[in-house]
């Protein structure tokens, strides 16, 4: 067996207003709190104790991305090979206080907070369903200062597996679970104490990315990239805006553990990349858009009810 995390565990946020953040995740994510522990608050969309944990602090950051380990011995081994690399591991036993069994904390080459752990603990059954049902919480992408050393230090040290890059900007990871990326790095890191760029949960369908969309629409939550499909991960998805990360909506990622046939690939950088909907549009013409097109849109936003195609009521 090839000595790897299992799966993206759960991502730690400090948090500037727990109340707002808690808020966030429940309503627009649709996840469920499992616990409340003075300072913290821990949410859950699957039998797992989190997903997410959100931490009242007085300058918000990424306080932690944790991977699950399969078992014990597999912890030790990983362990063993983040020393023989030199990098410095806090190990600790941690079911009071942060509901895993055992844990491993360290740091990858950009600084960036990462725990392994086992044990955590689990609910007998997943929440009762929502608007919105998330079944798991698939991938981070990291911003590096340097993608090529993250990538190595993901790969060699932690054994992630290579799913694709995109040219030398970007590289797409997974965990033994297979989803073509658990974990992506891409650069440069951004002036700020974030190396988060977002967090995506997985939806069965289109018709779950498009119900947490309309929610999403109808809170006026900022989105920043709407429904596209992705080349490398096949996957349709659409992002928004929170308070403390850019959270995707996904479904229909590939996956290296159920088929066989993926090879890793080098993408080129295009637009038709990141959505394989504007292929084939590179010569398109575009044609005028006129005032009396803008007019006529407004008018017809006015008589549906809404003051502008931008207005807050629908
Ligand atoms: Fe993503």
């Amino acid at each position: 067996v090839e000595i790897a995390p299992q799966r993206l565990g759960y991502v730690m946020l400090d948090v500037t207003d727990l109340d707002r953040s808690t808020k966030f995740f429940t309503n627009v994510v649709h996840l469920h709190i499992s616990e409340r522990q003075g300072d913290r608050v821990f949410l859950r969309g699957g039998t797992h104790h989190h997903w997410i944990v959100l931490r009242q602090a007085a300058i918000p950051a990424l306080a932690r991305i944790a991977m699950q380990v399969e078992s014990a011995e597999h912890l030790e081994l990983l362990k063993r090979r983040l020393r023989d690399c030199g990098t410095e591991c806090e190990e600790g036993e941690g079911m009071a206080s942060d509901r895993v069994a055992r844990y491993l904390r360290f740091r990858d080459p950009s600084g960036t907070p990462l725990e392994l752990y086992v044990g955590m603990a689990e609910f007998n059954e997943r929440p009762p369903p929502g608007h919105v049902d998330v079944v798991d919480i698939q991938h981070v992408v990291l911003f590096q200062k340097d993608v090529l050393s993250g990538y190595r230090f993901y790969t060699d040290v932690l054994g992630l597996g290579l799913s694709d890059w995109i040219e030398e900007r970007t590289a797409f990871l997974h965990f033994r679970n297979g989803w073509h990326h658990g974990i992506g790095v891409t650069g440069p890191l951004p002036d700020s104490q974030f190396g988060l760029d977002h967090i995506c949960f997985s939806v069965p369908d289109l018709n779950n990315v498009m119900r947490a969309r309309a929610l999403v629409q109808r809170f006026n939550v900022p989105i920043t990239s709407d429904l596209l499909k992705h080349a490398a991960s096949g996957s349709t998805s659409f992002y928004f805006a929170g308070e403390d990360s850019i959270v995707e909506f996904a479904f229909g990622s590939s996956n290296f553990a159920t088929d066989p046939t993926l090879k890793p690939r080098n993408l080129k950088a295009r637009p038709d990349t990141v959505n394989v909907w504007l292929a084939g549009l590179d010569d398109v013409e575009p044609i005028e858009v006129t005032e009396r097109m803008r007019q006529r849109a407004e008018a017809n936003m006015i008589r549906r009810g809404r003051a502008s195609p931008r207005s807050a009521t629908n």
